[in-house]
């Protein structure tokens, strides 16, 4: 995507140096643009972790890259496959719910183990790391042109007037390599001509859809308007939400969808009001061994000092300022899990389908055990 009229891609190998990758540091925007370098798998655990780099797509690139990394590391050390397995146990360990992480990194050790000398290794492991990237982008391509659909059809019923979606945290380029998955069918819609405005909830503690939702339609153009957090149920109950589009970090095969903390009470207010709840994911999101996702999902609790105090733009650096009393205890549960019966449909590579084991297998028919 472009930012200030420069195509973007949010991660990538340095031109100058192919054993170094480059980042958007995501922790200072929309306020600062800073492109970081990362050259070790700590550099890139450290990205992962602090969430210089965040988002299900992008969280399952860097970790494509960072195998690429573990494997230049491995290749330098007494053990390629006792040194790649620890490292790989290390990323895997960086943000337990999105389930891209081990996904790319299974991906990685079943290509490197194709071959067996330990430069073909790491050969294949570049490969599969820009294999990883470039798909990414790819499939949250298709997901914008399938989605877009579902919005030229409302906007018809509403005769053209403005499409108004809503949508919680980053689920857009910045959470991919390229396009994003709850914003690619925005993206394609505007771009075809038809009207949208996006609600944009803020997305407490961490301000994904505040800073980095709102600063990608800024930069395309979206009409957009940024809302608390609370806010979505209330203009649901007075018709000023057509549909709403999320993203995921895990979806079950069976439907049952894992995303940023208030998700759930989203689609609870949605279901309320007769408003569809869409789920837009590339396949590689699908955990294919749970079907109970409330009870077998892993939720990541990230540190209570994100929930105590805020962080922003003061003249001209980044500070925190304290929320609540010093020595408030907080929790910060960071995921949430919607049922599948609150899910209208989930928005794929390969089309649309209902959020169950039936809809998702009849569109990926070759996990059918
Ligand atoms: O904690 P984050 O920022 O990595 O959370 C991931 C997300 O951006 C959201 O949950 C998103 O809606 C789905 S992932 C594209």
């Amino acid at each position: 995507m472009k930012v200030d009229g420069k195509h973007h891609r949010t991660i990538w190998l340095k031109e100058s140096d192919k054993e170094t990758v480059q980042i958007i540091d995501q922790r200072n925007l929309p306020h600062e643009f800073i492109i970081e370098d990362l050259k070790t798998v700590e550099d890139m655990i450290v990205a992962i972790k602090d969430m210089h780099v965040r988002g299900a797509g992008l969280i399952g690139a860097a970790a494509g890259y960072g195998m690429y990394i573990a494997a230049l590391e491995a290749y330098k050390s007494d053990s390629f496959d006792k040194t790649l397995q620890m490292l790989a146990d290390k990323l895997i360990a960086t943000r337990p719910t999105a389930t891209n992480l081990s996904w790319a990194v299974k991906r990685q050790i079943k290509e490197m183990n194709k071959y067996g000398s330990t430069k073909e290794k790491v050969e294949a492991a570049l490969k599969t790391a820009k294999e990883i990237a470039d798909e990414d982008a790819e499939f949250c391509k298709s997901i914008g042109e399938h989605g877009s659909k579902i919005i030229e059809d409302i906007s018809k019923q509403k005769n053209g007037k403005p499409v108004n979606i809503l949508t919680h945290c980053n689920a857009g380029w910045l959470a991919f390599v390229d396009y994003g998955t709850a914003t690619a069918p925005i993206y394609e819609a505007f771009n075809k001509g038809i009207k949208v405005h996006v609600w944009v909830d803020e997305t407490r503690p961490r301000n994904q859809g505040a800073r980095l939702t709102a600063w990608e339609l800024e930069q395309h153009k979206v009409p957009f308007t940024v809302i608390a957090d609370n806010v979505g149920g209330h203009l649901m109950q007075h018709s000023m939400v057509d549909m709403c589009i999320v993203g995921t970090d895990r979806t079950t095969y069976t439907g049952d969808v894992a995303n940023k903390v208030g998700t759930y009470l989203k689609a609870l207010a949605a279901k309320d009001n007769n408003i569809p709840f869409y789920v837009a994911l590339p396949s590689s999101t699908f955990d294919w061994n749970m079907r109970n996702g409330v009870k077998e999902i892993p939720i990541e609790q990230r540190g209570n000092e994100e929930v105590k105090f805020a962080r922003g733009w003061l003249e001209g650096e980044i500070k925190e300022v304290l929320l609540t009393p010093k020595n408030a205890n907080a929790a910060n549960f960071a995921f949430d899990v919607t049922p599948r019966r609150l899910v209208t449909g989930l928005i794929t590579e390969r089309g649309i389908c209902d959020a169950s084991e039936e809809g998702v297998l009849s569109l990926f028919p070759e996990k059918k055990i």
